[in-house]
This record gives structure tokens, sequence and C-alpha cells, in this order.
């Protein structure tokens, strides 16, 4: 008897190539990265983060979090003397031994970042800057001349409306708050079909109801979408509330790495010093998920 097995694969999906065997979204091997002569920013870190994981990177400042999410991304390189330093993403080479891949930048496709601030370009519109994220799939001349296409205008919309500002498309970026910005930001990852999300303290100059939206925004679509996120939070109590996992850094090297749940005052005082109240609850903080886990009430009771 012969069965026929339908072909999951016949689709016109180009994506499927890379994601077939491979669930690691994000592979750290033995990455150090030194500035200077000074105590290495980042010190021989590994680790993985699976494909669809929303996941915290928490530490003092100095901590090298910004370091690690540049190396990741390719906008920085590991230092050449750590021989088997290695950042693959989707299971292509970000990096090796200091170097860049030969087909990084393609990789970068794959990779939505998002800083701080000064994500979108001010003079231009929301939909323009959301536009930008496609052009990874619009030929070069197309973009370059800003004629993008019904479809693409159409997708981006759809992109904005997800994070709840299609009603913006038409404001010039520097017109919107911080957290209008963001979102914006993350419409264009969502436009530039990233698959990963590296966010770096996305919320660390937004006022509490901005940052919850933009994390709520960052959870939706690491949900719906499967897209992994990266994103490193100043205020471990969004840590807590938003990502199940937590990585916390200290001078450069993995201190924790595990359920955000399990993170408690008396570790966070070792992380971040006794002195940095601010840094582990606010008056406005979200509650945390209950559950009988230790949540941040407890942690900051
Ligand atoms: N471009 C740079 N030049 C020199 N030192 C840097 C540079 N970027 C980061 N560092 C240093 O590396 C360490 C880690 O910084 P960073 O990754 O920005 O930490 P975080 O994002 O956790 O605040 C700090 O000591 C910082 O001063
Ligand atoms: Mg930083």
């Amino acid at each position: 008897m012969v069965m026929t097995i339908p072909d999951c694969r016949a689709g016109p999906t180009r994506e499927t190539e890379v994601s077939l065997p491979n669930t690691t979204a994000i592979a750290i091997r033995g990455l150090t990265k030194s500035f200077g002569r000074e105590r290495a920013a980042l010190d021989d870190v590994s680790l993985d983060i699976e494909q669809g994981e929303m996941v915290a990177l928490i530490g003092a400042s100095g901590s090298g979090k910004s370091t690690l999410i540049r190396l990741i991304s390719g906008l920085l390189r590991a230092d050449r003397r750590a021989g088997a330093a290695a950042v693959t993403v989707h299971g292509r080479p970000v990096q090796t031994g200091g170097r860049l891949a030969s087909n990084a930048q393609a990789v970068r496709g794959d990779i939505g970042v998002i800083f701080q601030q000064f994500n979108l370009v001010g003079r231009l519109s929301l939909l323009t800057n959301v536009l930008i994220g496609a052009l990874g799939h619009v030929p070069t001349w197309r973009g370059t001349l800003g004629l993008f296409g019904r479809e693409e205008k159409r997708r981006a919309m759809e992109a904005l409306a997800r994070v709840g500002m299609h009603e913006r498309a038409a404001q010039r970026a520097s017109t919107l708050s911080g957290g209008q910005q963001q979102r914006g930001a993350i419409a264009r990852a969502l436009l530039q079909r990233a698959k990963v999300i590296l966010a770096d303290e996305p919320i660390a100059s937004l006022d509490p109801a901005s940052a919850t939206r933009v994390m709520e925004a960052l959870s939706e679509i690491n949900r719906d979408d499967g897209i992994t996120v990266l994103v490193s939070l100043h205020q471990v109590d969004y840590a807590i509330r938003y990502c199940p996992r937590a990585i916390a850094l200290r001078d450069g090297r993995v201190v924790y790495d595990g359920p955000s749940t399990a993170i408690d005052r008396a570790f966070l005082e070792e992380l971040y010093g006794a002195d940095n109240e601010e840094l582990i609850v606010g008056e406005d903080r979200p509650t945390a998920a209950t559950g009988g886990e230790r949540t941040l009430a407890a942690v900051g009771g």
C-alpha cells in the first residue's frame, strides 16, 4: 500500500529552507569583546536562545548588554584572539573568530534591531520609516527612489495596525512620542520579516504607560508570529512580567540564566548593588504574574 504524504513544503515559502531542522534562533559561543586595554566588556559568553523565546537581558549599566546585542547583530566584531567565538542566527553564521561572515548582510535581514532611541528618521513619515524595513525585499532602485509598491504599503499599514499606530502613518516621525516611535520600529521589523528582534533598552526613556505598550507589542508579535525576542531591560520588573527567561550579565559574564520569576531581591542587590533601588521597583511597576512563584511583589516586599 502506498500512502500519500502531503508535501508541506510545496508552498512558495523560501523561508522554510533555513528553519526546518534547527530550532535554535541565536547560538553564541565563546564570545569575548575588549575595548582597548581594559577588562573585556564581554567575557567568554556562550548561550542558546530557541526560536520563539522571549528573553530578557538584565544587568547593571556597563555589564555588557549593548555589546552583546551589537555582537549578535553583527554591528560589532568579537575579539580575534578568541578563536572559537561564533554567533549564528537560525543556523547561519553572523561572525566567526572575530570576522563577519561573508553573507552577514543577508543574515542581518532576519534580525530586527531596536535601540533605546533614534530608531526612526525624524523628517520622514512613520509610513516611510516602516517601509524602509522592506528595503531588503524591494529592488534597490525602487527603494532609493521611495517608490514603494502598493503591496508593500498595504503590508506596512498592516504592520502599523498590529502595533496600534496605523492612524499615525502620515505623521512625521519626529512629532511622535518616544513610545510611538518604538512601536513604529517594531512595525518596521515586522515588515522586514525579521525572525529575531534584538531590542536594546527599548523602554528605558519611556513613561510606564508607554513602556507597557511597547512591551505588549513585543510580547504580541513574539506570541502570534513566533518571532524570537531578546530585550535588554534596565527595569527588572518588566523582565519578570514579560519574559519567561532572563539572562543576567555582570562585568561581561553571564551570572544567571533561568526563569525570570526565580529572581529575588537578594540576587538583584548582588547584581545591581544594594543602593540601586530604582532599578528594582517603582511605584508604577506592573504586577508580575502570580501563581505561587516568586514575583516582584515578593521581591520588593
Ligand atoms: N565603543 C566602546 N569603546 C570603549 N568602551 C566601550 C565601548 N562600548 C562599550 N564599552 C565598555 O564596555 C562595557 C560594557 O558596555 P555596554 O555593553 O554598553 O554595557 P550596558 O549596555 O550593559 O550598559 C562598559 O565598560 C563600557 O564602558
Ligand atoms: Mg547598554
